[in-house]
């Protein structure tokens, strides 16, 4: 097959979770570039309206449907109305995350709200949307973990900012999740489906001045990911130029943990 038709996302039906924040505007964005269908699913509605607006005049196929992946009835009611809208469903990229805890020291019932989302409810979505993948004659699984799911924190990048320390539910689901993408690629086997995930670096959001004078000192790329930076990885993934990476972990974070 020519390399530009082993990219490109022609009537692909793509699934994307929390697709209007901020990773995951990126990734519609670059999806639906390479020419995919790309739905967002999140929860905060007048979010994901917003969102669809942006890429409908930039003239971009993106749709969207609300979801909260800690309540079963309503992923049930997302994968209905994907098969009632498009009949089915080639990728799933899950990246949606909930955010409730706040730092090292914070309640232990946070600890478990996170859990909710980020543990079960990934679960439960990934087992509901691989159903429907299945069901479509197979195609690809793209978790979004964090090199956070790698490494510890490296303490001295929050020096001299009022961020606190890091939370352990997000270095904790994070690793699960990069181990339960091997899980599912065994899993999955003979049914054609791959499992990837992707465990991007920190993405510039104009944090604290003093955060990003640390950050960009031990990048050997000298800064954050940009907006286009995950683009070309996702793309990669959800096409048949990936058709034989499967089980795989991708970090990429400019080089940080090299
Ligand atoms: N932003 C970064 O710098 C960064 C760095 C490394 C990895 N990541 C990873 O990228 C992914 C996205 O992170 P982000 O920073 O773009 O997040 P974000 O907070 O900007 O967006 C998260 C999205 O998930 C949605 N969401 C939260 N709970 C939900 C639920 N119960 N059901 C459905 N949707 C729900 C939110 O509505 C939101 O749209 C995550 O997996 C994260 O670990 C982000």
């Amino acid at each position: 097959m020519n390399i530009k038709q082993l990219f490109s996302l022609r009537e692909k039906v793509i699934l994307v979770t929390g697709g209007a924040g901020k990773y995951g505007k990126c990734m519609v964005e670059g999806l639906a570039e390479a020419d995919g269908t790309v739905i967002i699913a999140s929860r905060n509605k007048a979010n994901i309206d917003q969102a669809v607006k942006y890429f409908h005049d930039k003239g971009l196929y993106v749709y969207a449907h609300e979801v909260d992946q800690a309540m079963h009835d309503s992923i049930l009611n997302l994968k209905q109305w994907i098969m009632d809208q498009f009949g089915r469903l080639d990728v799933f990229v899950n990246n949606a995350v909930s955010r409730p805890m706040k730092d090292y020291n914070a309640p232990m019932r946070d600890f478990a709200e996170s859990m909710e989302t980020n543990a079960t409810g990934m679960m439960d979505i990934l087992r509901e949307m691989s159903s429907l993948i299945e069901r479509s004659g197979g195609g690809s699984v793209i978790n979004i973990a964090s090199m956070m799911g790698m490494f510890g924190p490296d303490l001295s990048n929050y020096e001299g900012t009022d961020m606190g320390t890091p939370p352990p539910d997000y270095f904790f689901h994070n690793a699960g999740l990069i181990n339960l993408t091997r899980y599912l690629a065994r899993i999955f086997a003979g049914k054609n489906i791959r499992v990837n995930c992707i465990s991007p670096g920190g993405l510039f959001n104009h944090q604290p001045e003093r955060f990003l004078e640390n950050y960009y000192k031990k990048v050997p790329l000298g800064r954050m990911a940009n907006k286009d930076d995950i683009k070309g990885v996702v793309v990669l993934l959800a096409s048949e130029a990936g058709a034989y990476i499967n089980g795989e972990n991708i970090l990429m974070d400019g080089g940080l943990n090299a």
